[in-house]
């Protein structure tokens, strides 16, 4: 893709967010914000067997931060939670798939890391 479809992609999960939902009975539930822009993303999951089972998220700020968050429900859903706590700030910048200056990569990196606070708390508790 073109860094222009990439954008739309972006664009697209932002107006059309998958898996922007609340969870039933989650077994985590975690909220972050960016602190130099007050942008808000939560996190809720049930954990089945060591796999996100299912994720919902909410938030509200930026395109990139929404989107990505989008982006990153469809990305872990299935996955195990060692694979969503090994993945980094490099993997959100390859999802986002545009450009990013070190402020707009936080941006990106917001979700996976209320998403990785989550799963912490988590296996904490269990
Ligand atoms: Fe606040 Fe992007 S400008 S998270």
């Amino acid at each position: 893709m073109s860094n222009s479809l990439y954008q739309e992609n972006l664009v697209e999960h932002f107006k059309y967010p998958q898996n922007k939902k609340a969870i039933q009975d989650a077994d985590f539930a975690v909220a972050d914000h960016n602190p130099s822009c007050g942008d808000r993303i939560s996190m809720q999951g049930l954990i089945k067997e060591n796999i996100l089972a299912d994720v919902g998220f909410d938030g509200s700020g930026c395109v990139i931060s929404q989107a990505a968050a989008s982006m990153l429900t469809e990305l872990c859903l299935g996955k195990t939670i060692p694979a969503i706590l090994a993945m980094t700030s490099d993997d959100m910048a390859g999802l986002v798939a545009i450009p990013l200056g070190p402020t707009r990569l936080k941006c990106a990196v917001l979700s996976l890391q209320a998403l990785q606070q989550g799963l912490r708390e988590y296996l904490a508790s269990h």
